[in-house]
């Protein structure tokens, strides 16, 4: 068995060569393939023989939480294969094209030019805590209509429900539980006194019989809410990791902001703020090159591995804006589970990068960057701090 966590990279170049599929420790007692190489990576997240809901079936008998509180936040998209995914998706997705986050931009840089002001005078400042966390995270509590009273608290349950196995088990209980109150409440209220935003219009559909249950409504609150930020803090985050390193290239971003879109694509490839994608089970035997897997078996398909394969990308560990194969990254996954929220992602890491670079010229890094320390667990890939000295 293997593990991941210290340097990922290096681990998984080692992996990507000594076999197509190794066999991790997932959590205290579970155990998963990993499949590392970018050509079985793709096939693997196009792959029906690799299911979400035989996943959900199999872990929900070992789940640690009442049944109410696992529906409440597990009836959504991401645990359901075909057709329940094709419906479920289908609900929100006019919510998240390119066309209507677009119209979002101006609001987007509104709160981006807001936060920046808000750390003017201070010298050094946290850019995880203080900008790469509050903006996506403002941003998804808008779009979905959380009111701005309640976020600091689902801040913090947020932070330990992503940390996964790496929080402790009552601490994480807590953190669903209060979630999942939180969720039924704003329903509630939403329901009584709606508004124009995502969760009103999901409630009005729902009850007029658009085949929401009440649980898959909570669940898809609750999946937006985590999706929608935990991730992008880590691209805005990496970002800046990555642009601290190479001054002449922040510079020429600086001066040239159209290069920020294709910046952020090999960002996105280099640094892939998401480790590996959820959770699959084998539903029959899946064989990859001199490895099958037999069914039943848990699949984590590294996404950071295959974006930094060599059979795919030309000097996959280089970090090159310019390069042209960048686009063929698999950092939002593939296949019918491809990310919802990509454009909205690409958006507030462009305008966040493009806007924080103009305002702080001197941005620099505040402790050496290789001692930075990363997110524990399987699933995120980013610094927990970034300190840094605007000025
Ligand atoms: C840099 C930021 C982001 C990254 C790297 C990212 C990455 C991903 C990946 C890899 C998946 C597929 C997981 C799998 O197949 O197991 C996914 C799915 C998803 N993402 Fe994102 N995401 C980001 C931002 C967002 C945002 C901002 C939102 C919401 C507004 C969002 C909503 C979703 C949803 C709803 C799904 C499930 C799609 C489905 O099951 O059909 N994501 N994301």
């Amino acid at each position: 068995m293997t593990s991941t966590a210290a340097n990922p990279h290096e681990t998984l170049a080692h992996l990507r060569q000594s076999s197509p599929a190794h066999q991790i420790p997932i959590g205290p007692t579970a155990v998963g393939w990993l499949i590392t190489r970018y050509a079985d990576v793709k096939r693997a997240l196009n792959d029906p023989r690799l299911s979400k809901q035989a996943l959900s079936q199999r872990t929900n008998g070992g789940s640690p939480f009442p049944v109410d509180v696992r529906k409440a936040m597990s009836e959504h998209m991401l645990n359901f294969d075909p057709p329940e995914h094709t419906r479920l998706r289908r609900l929100v997705s006019a919510s998240f094209t390119a066309r209507r986050v677009e119209a979002l931009r101006p609001r987007i840089e509104q709160l981006t030019d807001d936060l920046l002001a808000g750390l003017d005078g201070r010298d050094t400042v946290d850019l995880i805590d203080d900008f790469a966390f509050p903006l996506p995270f403002t941003v998804i509590c808008e779009l979905i209509g959380v009111p701005e009273i309640d976020r600091e608290a689902f801040r913090g349950w947020s932070n330990t429900m992503v940390a996964g196995p790496a929080a402790p088990p009552e601490q994480m209980y807590q953190a669903v539980a209060a979630t999942a109150d939180y969720v039924a409440d704003l329903i509630g209220r939403k329901r009584a006194e709606p508004d124009d935003a995502l969760l009103s219009s999901l409630i009005q559909a729902s009850d007029a019989g658009a085949g929401l249950t009440a649980d898959e409504l909570s669940s898809v609150v609750f999946l937006l809410l985590l999706a929608g930020h935990e991730t992008t803090v880590n691209l805005i985050g990496n970002a800046v990791y990555v642009l601290l390193q190479r001054p002449s290239m922040a510079a020429d971003l600086r001066a040239d902001p159209t290069l920020v879109p294709d910046a952020i694509e090999e960002i996105l490839r280099y640094e892939s703020p998401v480790k590996s994608s959820t959770l699959r089970l084998t539903t029959e035997p899946v064989t990859y090159g001199d490895i099958t897997i037999p069914a039943d078996e848990i699949v984590i398909i590294s996404l950071l591995s295959a974006n930094r394969d060599g059979d795919a990308f030309i000097a996959a560990d280089e970090f090159d804006p310019t390069r042209t194969d960048a686009g063929g990254h698999v950092a939002f996954g593939h296949g019918i589970h491809y990310c919802l929220g990509a454009p909205l992602a690409r958006l507030e890491s462009q305008i966040a990068v493009s806007a924080l670079l103009r305002r702080y010229p001197e941005l620099r890094s505040a402790v050496p960057l290789d001692e930075l320390d990363w997110r524990p667990g399987i699933l995120m890939h980013g610094v927990t701090r970034l300190p840094v000295t605007l000025r």
